[in-house]
């Protein structure tokens, strides 16, 4: 693959456009853009019967509704959180006055460690805020567990979870508030989108109008509420993108395979295990690079950009290293081994639906390229 012809970590799933144009029609005709529009109604309909969830609300994008997901549970002073995720995660925190504590993760799921986080709690921890990882599940029975103990409150970070399913149900049923996003990126994009997903009506409601200013009716305002409308033009595509979805994730799942099946027997390479007690939705594929392996991860980093692959290290750096949180007490790297070492292991390889063969083939070569 010459550096002519990139191949990037993921590429946006575009339904053909000629599909997009009755869409764009409609809201031609009927000059609705949003505030709530039919699309916006359709679309947190669908998703509802997507995802298995029975409430959910449409955002502008993740981040800004997990800082409203906060604001809905009237949050307060100390949240417990991971340092091995997407800035987002812990800005939200920052947005609402709060004091993020990072916990170690878990070297299996490379999400939050149960066993690590109620040594982290301390008079002001009111919730903890867990992210399901590159969509695999968080031990969700033992966070709840801690929650209930503790009184504290639980939000998913689902961003990376669209679709992964439980045996008993979709994943972002768990704790009490689930954000989604919907980025480019993500295995369903509505451009720029996400989602909160609700355990109930009233708190649905709640979320609804501190995404609408804090409206309620015409003239009565009950919250500072922030704009965090979707726009129809962003609903209707996701409306259109919801057909191709099924599709689109098992073409990733059958990248997914052929990844796996050649790196089974490469030292020093071990692609991430996903809970066997999930359906995932393959939103990346991250493999940890170690020290059997003949190059290290930045080496391979390098390497793979020189062929025109562009991997990327997702989670590095961590969370916790960024000039605005360092200085915590919880985010130094002997509070954070596990973390620490999978930061400099990782590399996320290219995987999205329009990916041929001979691309996932150039990718496999590039890779086991480094051990001849
Ligand atoms: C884990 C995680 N949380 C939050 C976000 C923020 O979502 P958005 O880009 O839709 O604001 C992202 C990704 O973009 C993410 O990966």
């Amino acid at each position: 693959m010459s550096p002519n012809n990139p191949i990037y970590v993921t590429q946006p799933y575009l339904p053909p456009l000629n599909e997009f144009v009755p869409y764009l029609q409609t809201i031609w005709d009927n000059k609705i853009l949003t505030n709530g529009g039919p699309f916006h109604q359709q679309l947190e309909q669908a998703l509802c019967d997507y995802l298995g969830v029975k409430h959910l609300s449409l955002f502008t994008n993740g981040t800004v509704a997990l800082v409203t997901a906060l604001q809905a549970l009237r949050i307060t002073g100390e949240v417990i959180t991971t340092p091995y995720s997407f800035v987002a995660t812990a800005h939200s925190l920052l947005w609402n006055g709060l004091k993020p504590v990072f916990v170690d993760i878990d070297p299996h799921t490379l999400n939050l460690d149960p066993g690590k986080i109620e040594a982290a709690i301390t008079p002001q921890t009111t919730a903890i805020l867990p992210v399901h990882v590159y969509g695999n599940p968080c031990d969700t029975k033992a966070i709840q567990d801690i929650a209930d103990r503790h009184r504290l409150r639980v939000i998913y970070d689902a961003a990376h979870a669209f679709g992964v399913r439980e045996a008993s149900g979709s994943i972002l049923r768990h704790g009490d508030l689930s954000v989604l996003s919907f980025h480019a990126t993500k295995v369903f994009n509505t451009f720029e989108g996400g989602a909160i997903v609700s355990p109930d009506a009233k708190t649905k409601e709640r979320v609804d109008h501190l995404k609408n200013f804090g409206f309620v009716d015409e003239v009565t305002v009950i919250e500072p509420g922030i704009n965090g409308k979707m726009s129809e033009v962003n609903a209707a595509f996701g409306l259109l993108q919801l057909k191709h979805v099924n599709k689109a994730i098992q073409r990733r799942k059958a990248i997914d395979a052929i990844y796996r099946t050649r790196f089974a027997a490469v030292d020093g390479l071990h692609c991430l295990d996903f809970s066997t007690q999930a359906t995932a939705s393959h939103s990346y594929f991250p493999i940890l690079v170690d020290e059997r392996f003949p190059v290290d991860r930045e080496a391979l980093h390098r390497s793979l950009a020189e062929r025109g692959i562009h991997a990327r290290r997702y989670f590095y750096p961590l969370i916790s290293e960024f000039p605005m949180y360092r200085d915590l007490p919880s985010a130094g790297p002997g509070n954070l081994p596990v973390a620490t070492r999978v930061a400099q292991q990782v590399l996320c390889l290219p995987i999205y639906p329009a990916m041929t063969s001979e691309q996932v083939e150039s990718v496999v070569q590039a890779v086991l390229g480094q051990c001849r």
